[in-house]
Parts: structure tokens; sequence; C-alpha cells
């Protein structure tokens, strides 16, 4: 087959995303986002996001497809990891559509639509070999990726990943959420010196460890005066954004080093961290090819998904209808490396 259109769809978290996609170039695209219904509670609520889903992804499918006449060859749903009542939203929604029309169906695990997000950039000329970065809400992993379809982990966070201590640290700042693009607003109002926060694991291989910085912010908020001023609260969002960004690229630089690989992708919400985006594209001073989706794209959506659905099958062929949704699923069983 040749450049198939395909459908996609990320019900795994919290948004309801529809996205049809053809070799590098998305052609329509919806997101229906439940930032609005979790903020209250200062993180995502399972059970209501599962509702919601299942109120919107209709709608905003049919948006997507009610101004594409062309053939659809290929549906792609996130499999897991994730919620699994969303999960089961967008599985169940994807399979009776590539059923009713008799198209083959590919079930995507999330983390291989975040290591493929850089294709959805019609610019992009990325082939692996490469070292790959996925910082999210629930993983933060760097993985060798020796061929579209393999990865290797290398390591990994042993407790929070940096997208919960971002959003974690914004709520005892009271910064409100999704944590990570309000820590990054605050901290770009800082100026002059802030307090350093600690590198936990700086040494210590590709293991990441984030629960410790965490505690190590609640300890300073909670050693100066309330309520914290705007000077404060800025300082030391500056303070945990610099610590998590030098943790992560001081550890690609270490799996570079080791793997001996001149190539980096980084993928997951984290990666929308504009300080985090300057530091890796830095690395191209030092001869490394570096891949930087666009910010859209790094937080969850469903054009990855389809992106990462195309390269599965390719390389593996269509999934059977009754592929069942895994809130757990670890990549390397997805895409083993050979
Ligand atoms: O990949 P994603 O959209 O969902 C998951 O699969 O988890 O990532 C969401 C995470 C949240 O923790 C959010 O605070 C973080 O990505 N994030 C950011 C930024 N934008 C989103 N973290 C730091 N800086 C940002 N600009
Ligand atoms: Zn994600």
């Amino acid at each position: 087959m040749n450049k198939p259109v395909v459908l996609g769809i990320e019900t795994s978290c919290d948004e309801t995303a529809v996205a049809l996609y053809r070799h590098g170039e998305v052609l329509a695209e919806a997101v229906h986002s439940q930032v609005d219904i979790h903020r209250y509670y200062g993180g995502v609520v399972p059970e209501l996001a599962s509702r919601d889903h299942a109120g919107y992804l209709r709608i905003v499918a049919d948006e997507v497809l009610s101004g594409w006449e062309g053939p659809i060859d290929l549906v792609c749903a996130t499999r897991g990891p994730g919620l699994i009542g969303g999960l089961l939203v967008g599985l169940t929604w994807a399979r009776s559509f590539a059923f009713g029309r008799q198209i083959p169906f590919v079930g995507v695990h999330h983390l291989a639509g975040h290591l493929a997000a850089p294709l959805v950039d019609p610019l992009f000329k990325m082939k692996p070999p490469a070292v790959a970065l996925i910082a999210s809400g629930g993983h933060t992993l760097i993985y060798d990726l020796p061929a579209w379809g393999q990865v290797r982990l290398l390591g990994g966070t042993r407790d929070d990943a940096a997208g919960e201590c971002f959003d974690k640290a914004a709520r005892m700042l009271n910064l409100g959420y999704p944590g990570g693009p309000a820590i990054q607003s605050a901290a770009s109002k800082h100026v002059g010196p802030a307090i350093r926060l600690p590198r936990p694991m700086l040494k210590q291989g590709i293991e990441m460890s984030f629960s410790g910085l965490k505690t190590a912010l609640l300890t300073e908020v909670n050693s100066r005066s309330k309520p914290l001023s705007e000077e404060s609260v800025s300082e030391l969002a500056f303070a945990l954004q610099d610590a998590i960004v030098d943790v992560l690229v001081t550890k690609l630089r270490y799996a570079l080093q080791l793997t001996g690989r001149d190539r980096v992708i980084i993928g997951g919400g984290v990666a929308a961290n504009q300080p985090l985006r300057d530091r890796v594209e830095a690395l191209t001073r030092e001869g490394i090819e570096v891949y930087v989706p666009p910010r859209k794209y790094c937080t969850d959506n469903a054009a990855m998904i389809a992106a990462a659905g195309s390269i599965q099958f390719e390389h593996f062929g269509p999934d059977s209808l009754d592929a069942p949704a895994q809130a757990r699923w670890d990549l390397q069983q997805y895409w083993p490396a050979s």
C-alpha cells in the first residue's frame, strides 16, 4: 500500500483526539481537552475522564471525518498504557469503525506514539538509530531506538515522572493545573540568582528519581513566610524547572555516550518545555542531530498515534479486533529490539 491514509484515535488520558494522517502530513485533526473538568481536582479523575471521552469521541471524530471524502486505509487507536476506561472508549469506537468499513486495525502503544511524534512534521527527515527521551505525566524513560519498530530501555525514573513532578510542584506553589506550562510561565518571570534544588541520582547512570526533588521543594516552601510572594513563587518555579531540565539533559548525554548514537528524539508533554527544548537543541553544537517535535505534538494527540500505527502496520501487519486494552504495557514488548 502506498502512503496509506490513517485514522488515529487517542483517548488514554485527558484529551479526546482524532486525526487523519498520511506519511508526514496531518490531513485533518480535532481535539477536545478535558483540562477544565480536571482542574478543580488538581489532576485527572479517571471516571470523569472516561465519561467525557464517551460523550465527545463521536463529535470529535465527526469533525475530522466530515471534510474528508477520500479513502481511509488504516484505523489506529491507543491500546495502552493509560486509564482503562478511556482506552476502552477509544478502542471500541475504532474497532467498530474498522469492522464496519472492513479496514485494517492497529492498536497502538501510547509511548510509541510519543516516539513517532516528530514524523508528523513535513520537514522531518529523521531516521533511527537514535536515543529517545519520553517525558510525560506518567513516564520518564530513555530508550535506544536502533530502528523503527525496535526499542531497548536504557533507564528511567524510579519514582515520579518528570511531568508528575511539575504538576505536584505547581500544586505546592498554587499555580494550578496542568503544572508544566504554569511552572514554565512563572519561571520565565524570575530574574537574578535562585536557590539551587538538588539533582537526585545525577551521577547514577541513566536511572532517575524526582520524588526527592519534590520533597526538597516542599521543605523550601515550608521554610518561607506565607503567603509566598510572587517573586518567591517565580524563583522556586525556576529552581524546580532548572533541576528537572538539568537531570533530563545530563541523562540524555550519558545515553548518547553509552550507545555511541549521534541522534536524539524527545517526546511527551514535558518535551513542550521551552528550556528543555533549548538545552536539547543546543546539543547540535556538539555534532548531535536533534529532533524536537512541534510543541502541540509533544502533548497527547492523535496524529502521533496514527504515525506510530503506520510504522506498526508496516512492520507487523494489522491487529485482530479483539486485541485488549492494557492499562500497563512495557514498550519493549510492543517494539522488541532484535
Ligand atoms: O504526554 P502528555 O500530554 O500526557 C501523558 O501521556 O502523560 O504529558 C502531560 C504532562 C503533564 O505532566 C504536564 O504538566 C507536562 O506534560 N507538560 C509540561 C509542559 N507542557 C506539558 N511540562 C513542562 N513544561 C511544559 N511546557
Ligand atoms: Zn502522553
